[in-house]
């Protein structure tokens, strides 16, 4: 059945006290929307993205990265039950699923997601909340079951009676509806709580009372629900997020030194028995071949692919490049916008000098198999060391190198006998 997601973005993020909006803060180089958009990549075919706050600012990051997304504006923002009936005008002769999210919880699977609407599925369910237990739920919206333990109605906090605050089982905010038998719902909905808001919780009691079959799927790990509405869930969910990818890399045989100073993005692929030493700091999307040694002090900042047994030493900074097979990058050096061939090696303050302020364009370096750079050189990009040439340390590289030829920039050395003593 076709599944189209709504994302729940409009809202202000007064506690993140910042002029971006909260969905466009960032983890690892992507924006927390980024994130729920990547985590229904492959489920629904279409997602609308409800915006209010900054409402221009998100529509331009939507349209620019994810071109099966839509913005819709929200204003004002009456709650999340209103700001979902703004996607009524675009389904209103669709008879396929909606999925709900929330632009806020980054950390939401795609392992999660399936698995949900599968028990939608199987429950033949009309409406699934998905809940998770919380030792201490305050804040959330409480889940009620019957006495039979089917679902009741969900409580928000503001409205919750002393007994019903002491439920542990949360709703998550994630949601999976058919949406023929629900968009009904939509201008029914009151705003007759504590919050004077349209509470999108209060559809369930609404199914019920329509006869629709309503379920709850309990989420076991709930720190995939955690939202981020300060910097300190900024901060705590790029630490979840971090122990998640750490460890699924040394399930895979990936030798993390010291997990509590290493820092790779979930777009990080790394092969077996790769190294990854203290301090590292690895984000965006990249790809990392096996036996390679990565670290310590490592920083890699997107787009690079390194290819088995390359060392990338202390201090080395790269960005969108890809490095070859048993090439060298020891120590102290920044590889940007570049290409390095087999057996290369760099050596310790090369610098690619990949950016013209000026004109503002980036251009490339090619270093082909077997090429050797001494240390401290500059290659001023755009530039190419042709197979096998050799750079004397110290040289600042502006031409083209022919294959096999030693090019170096050094002015002569001076050697003045006794010139210390003839200064004292
Ligand atoms: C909501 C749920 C609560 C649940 C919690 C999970 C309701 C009434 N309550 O509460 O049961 O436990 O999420 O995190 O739904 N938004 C809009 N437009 C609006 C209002 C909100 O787009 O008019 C967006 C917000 O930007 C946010 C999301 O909806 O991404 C949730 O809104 P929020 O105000 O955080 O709801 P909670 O009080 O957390
Ligand atoms: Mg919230």
């Amino acid at each position: 059945m076709d599944i189209k997601s709504v994302i729940l973005a409009a809202g202000k993020g007064t506690r993140m006290k910042s002029n971006t909006p909260k969905v466009l803060h960032e983890i690892y180089g992507k924006t927390l929307l980024g994130y729920v958009l990547d985590s229904v990549d492959g489920i629904s075919t279409e997602n609308f993205v409800i915006v209010g706050h900054h409402a221009e600012d998100v529509e331009n990051y939507i349209s620019k990265n994810y071109p099966n997304s839509k913005a819709v504006l929200q204003s004002p923002q009456l709650g999340t039950g209103h700001a979902v009936s703004m996607v009524c005008p675009y389904l209103e002769n669709y008879e396929g699923q909606v999925l709900i999210l929330c632009g806020d919880t980054p950390l939401i699977t795609k392992e999660t997601l399936e698995k949900f609407v599968q028990y939608h599925n199987t429950e033949n369910s009309d409406i699934t909340v998905m809940s998770t237990i919380f030792q201490d739920p305050t804040n959330y919206g409480r889940i009620i079951r019957e006495n039979d333990n089917t679902l009741k109605c969900i409580v928000e906090e503001k409205d919750a009676t002393i007994e019903q605050k002491a439920a542990k089982e949360v709703n998550a905010g994630i949601y999976c509806l058919n949406w023929s038998k629900i968009k009904n719902a939509f201008s029914q909905l009151t705003s007759n709580n504590a919050q004077g808001e349209y509470y999108l919780t209060d559809i369930i009691e609404w199914g019920k009372k329509n006869n629709l079959r309503v379920n709850a799927y309990i989420l076991e790990d709930n720190t995939e629900i955690y939202g981020i509405n300060s910097r300190v869930n900024l901060a705590q969910a790029t630490k979840y997020l971090t122990d998640r990818v750490l460890n699924k890399l040394m399930i895979n045989g990936v030798t993390i030194v010291d997990p509590n100073s290493t820092w790779i993005s979930a777009d990080t692929e790394i092969g077996q028995d790769t190294v990854i030493y203290p301090s590292t700091y690895i984000e965006g999307k990249n790809k990392i071949g096996q036996n390679c040694k990565i670290g310590p002090c490592a920083h890699l900042r997107g787009e690079v692919i390194v290819d088995d047994n390359v060392k990338i030493g202390n201090f080395v900074e790269v960005k969108k490049a890809h490095i070859k097979s048993n090439t060298n990058v020891g120590h102290l050096s920044y590889i940007g916008d570049s290409e390095l061939g087999e057996h290369v090696n760099i050596g310790a303050g090369t610098i690619t000098a990949n950016y013209d302020p000026l004109s503002k364009i980036k251009s490339k370096t090619t270093l082909e198999n077997n090429v050797k750079i001494g240390s401290n050189t500059v290659l001023v990009a755009p530039v190419t060391v042709k197979e096998g040439a050799n750079i004397g340390a110290g040289s600042v590289i502006t031409k083209d190198i022919p294959s096999w030829a030693l090019a170096l920039t050094r002015s002569p050395l001076k050697i003045l006998a006794d010139w210390v003593k003839r200064k004292i």
